[in-house]
This record gives C-alpha cells, structure tokens and sequence, in this order.
C-alpha cells in the first residue's frame, strides 16, 4: 500500500534532484552608460545607442543591460514624473530582443568611481537643503554629502510633507504604473537604491575626501542622526555614548592602526563596550533604512512576478585587518563576521536578491598596504546570501577587458552554487572594439555552460 507511496516519494525526490542540479550558465546583462539618457532627459545618442546594442546582440550572447532610472532626470517637480525618456529607451532595448535591469536610482550621478555624468539629486530636493543642510549625511568635521539623503530624515516630512520613504515609495509606484505592460517579461529586475552609488551603505569613502585604501569616515553628525544616537544611548543607560561618534577614528586616509578606535587593546576601542554599543546603533539604522525602504519596494512589485534586488559594496580593503575598519565605517558590522549575514536576512524577510560586486577581484592583484581581500570577501557574501536564503547576483567593480578578469569571475559564479546573473561594467566603445568583443563574447559563452560545483 504505502510502499507506491514510497516510490511516488522517491522518484519525486529524484526530479526534484534532476532540476536542481539540472540548471546551467549564469546570463550576463550589460551596463548601459551612465549617460544613456541626457541630463533634459532625452536619448543621448538614439543611433549609437541602436548600432551598440545591435552589435553586443548579434556578437554575443547577452541577455540584456542594466540601467539606471536617475531620480534627478524623472521627478523634476515633485510628483510629477516624465518617463518620456525611458519608454524610448526600453523601445530600443526591446527591438533588440534584449531584457533589461532598472535601478532605482536616488542617488546622485558623478563623484564616485567611473563616473562620467552629473546627475543632481532633484532641484527641489535641494531646495530644501539649501535652508536644512542636515538632510545630508554629515562627517565629524562637518562636510555634507549631497549624493543621497540620510537616512536620518527617512521619517521627517520635511519635502512639501512627505518623507523621503514616501518618495521613494511614490516614484517606484508611478514606475510600475507605467510600465506594468513591459514587467516582469522585458523588465526582468527591479534593483532598490539605498544608499549612495546605488549601494547600501553610507558614503564614507567620498571621492573629494578619500583616497583608497584610507579607512574611511563615519558619517553620523548631522542633527537627525545625533538625535537618534542621543536617544539610544540614553536607552542603554548610558548617556555618555551619545553626544558624538568615536572620537580617536582617524580621518578618511587613515590606516587602522593609526588610530585608537581600530587598533587592538586600546581603550574604548571597537571591541569595547562603548565600541560595540556605537557599530550596532550605526550599522542597525542602515539595517532599519533598507528594511523600511525594500518594504514598500515590495508594497510596489511583490505582486508582478518581478525580481527585486538590492546592491552592497564591496569594502575589500581592510577585510583582513581584525577591525574590518572600511566596513566598519561604511555601515557594515563585520567585525565579528556576521554583517552580510545579517543583511541577507533582512532582504530574505522582503524575499529580495543579495547583488554584490568586486567578482572580478583577486587578492594577489591588490597592493600589499591594505589588507586587502576580495576573494575572501566574495566569498562570504556568496555563503551568507545561502544561508538565509536569498539568490545572489553579481557584478565586476572596475572596467577591466582582459580574459583574466573574466576567468575569476567564471569561478566567483560557481564557487558554491551557480549565482542567478552578472551584470557586466560597464557598455564602452572600448568594448565592442577587437579583440575586446571576441573576449567578451568567449566569457558570455562560458558563463552560459557553467554548472553548479555539485
Ligand atoms: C518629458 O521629457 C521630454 C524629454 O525626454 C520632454 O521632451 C517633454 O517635454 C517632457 N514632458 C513634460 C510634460 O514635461
Ligand atoms: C520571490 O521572488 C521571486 C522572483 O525573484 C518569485 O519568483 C517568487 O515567487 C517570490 N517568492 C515569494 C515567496 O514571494
Ligand atoms: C524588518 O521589518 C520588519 C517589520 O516590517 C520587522 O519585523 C523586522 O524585524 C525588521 N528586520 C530588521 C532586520 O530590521
């Protein structure tokens, strides 16, 4: 009797086994350039554009791009939004027969690597920074960063009374509104902008202030986020601990070691209990900015069969140093190892995907004063996306053409398991010249017949 049972079960448990390991290649995307789209919102170059994408299609085996959707160009006026542009774009995109990835862009455009573009946060948004500059994030010494709001004002209605989450909320509902027809067959991704560069995280390695690899600054010193330090330091009965952040942690060039607050046995450093009681607040609040933020993402797609993803930095330099100071200062608390574990399962809570980038990275390729790790780092992340079980995509930090680059990220793919997609960086004339096309067309290639370790 039950025995047929037994059989139906086992050869269940076989499919189930045959599907699983059954599925092969890792598709690759193509990052459009930043500036696809012109600052009035126009296609920059529509023929160019055409000729790009018509060749990437025919020579290789691409299954799409990826481009952002720029605040700064859509939402000029508040609540009013002009897609104008990126229906135009997604057209080229579909006659192509390509699939494309959008990120929701609220961040600004230029001032970090590679970026050829100058995309403001809106006018309007500004406006109101021009009368209450702490809606930025703000260093100890005082300079704002007008590339994302803090996250600080994510619950102050404080532009023409709506918060910055309503925003998001709102702009990421008039994107779907629009282009409910085109998702999820042909807008296959919805990543969520949470921090500056698109990234979740905090902007402590600036471009105007930083040099790599310095460690970094915590940006927690305007009103708001002091406010909110105040307040749970109070909560910890400690009153002490709330009237600024770390005192003796360096500038943005430093090392860890020239500091108190990063370096081993020194009073009220990192691992101190002043120390800790300061990361978990600092890289709680981000926590809380990225759950808040992906709940109404999810509000908005959860229901359109849409894949929705979020994007963390790849802070490689300092992995090595106990400290992880560079990460400490970006936001991520992984000095006990567990920060990207902590945010995998915040995303699995919104079922959102784990993007990471730096898959192109080896660790012999980095300069020998940093500390540096990409491959450990990687690998982390692909194990903490696993364990709380959210899918994993990735990305290549820096431009690179060359087939070694290609090779590491062909392992960093299979390390594990087979991550769900790359999204090469980035769309160049460079590119598609000889022999660069031919190399990148052999990657695509590989990447297509990849298979799981298992
Ligand atoms: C929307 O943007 C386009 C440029 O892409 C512009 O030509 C058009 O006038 C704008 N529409 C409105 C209503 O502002
Ligand atoms: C999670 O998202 C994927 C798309 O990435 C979707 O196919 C799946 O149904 C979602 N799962 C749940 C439980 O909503
Ligand atoms: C995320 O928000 C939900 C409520 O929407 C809450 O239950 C959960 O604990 C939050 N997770 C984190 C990591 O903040």
């Amino acid at each position: 009797m039950y025995s047929s049972k037994i059989v139906v079960f086992l050869v269940s448990l076989i499919l189930v086994q045959v599907v699983w390991t059954s599925r092969v290649g890792v598709p690759v995307y193509v990052m459009l350039p930043l500036n696809t789209l012109s600052n009035g919102g126009d296609l920059t170059d529509v023929q160019l554009l055409q000729s790009q994408l018509s060749q990437l299609k025919s020579q290789t085996g691409i299954e799409g791009v990826m481009s952002d959707v720029w605040w700064g160009i859509v939402e000029t006026q508040p609540q009013v939004y002009n897609w104008t542009g990126y229906e135009a774009l997604f057209n080229v995109i579909q006659q192509n027969e390509l699939k494309v990835k959008v990120t929701m862009s609220f961040h600004e455009c230029g001032g970090n690597v590679g970026d050829d573009c100058a995309i403001t946060l809106p006018q309007w948004v500004l406006n109101v920074g021009q009368s209450n500059p702490n809606i930025f994030y703000t260093d100890q010494q005082g300079n704002r960063d007008q590339e994302y709001l803090s996250l600080g004002v994510d619950d102050q209605p404080l532009f023409g009374g709506r918060t910055p989450i309503e925003i998001y909320s709102d702009y990421m509902a008039s994107f779907y509104e629009n282009f409910k027809d085109l998702i999820p067959s042909v807008i296959q991704e919805i990543q969520v902008g949470l921090g500056p560069a698109g990234e979740m995280r905090y902007p402590s390695y600036q471009s105007s202030l930083w040099t790599f690899p310095g460690i970094g600054e915590f940006q927690c010193y305007d009103k708001y986020m002091l406010a909110n330090l105040a307040q749970a330091a109070e909560d910890a009965g400690n009153s002490d601990w709330g009237y600024a952040g770390p005192d003796d942690a360096g500038t943005y060039d430093s090392t860890p070691s020239q500091t108190g607050f990063f370096s081993q046995g020194t009073q009220d450093n990192y691992q101190s209990p002043y120390g800790q009681f300061f990361l978990n607040w600092y890289s709680g609040l981000l926590l809380e900015h990225g759950n808040k933020t992906l709940a109404e993402a999810k509000k908005v797609f959860g229901s359109s069969g849409v894949t929705v993803t979020a994007k963390v930095a790849g802070i490689h330099w300092w992995y090595l140093d106990p400290s992880h100071a560079a990460e400490l200062a970006a936001g991520y608390k992984n000095d006990l190892g567990v920060a990207y574990y902590q945010i995998a399962q915040m995303f699995s809570w919104h079922n959102v995907s784990f993007d990471f980038t730096c898959l192109e990275m080896r660790d012999s390729e980095q300069p020998s004063n940093c500390e540096c790790g990409p491959q450990q780092l990687v690998a982390q992340t692909l194990l903490s996306a696993e364990s709380a079980g959210v899918k994993y995509s990735g990305e290549n930090a820096l431009q690179r053409y060359d087939s070694t680059a290609y090779q590491e990220i062909e392992i960093e793919s299979s390390l594990y398991y087979l991550i769900s997609g790359f999204s090469y960086l980035r769309l160049t004339p460079q590119l598609l010249q000889s022999p660069n096309i031919g190399t990148f067309a052999s990657f695509v290639q590989t990447m297509s017949t990849l298979q799981g370790p298992n």
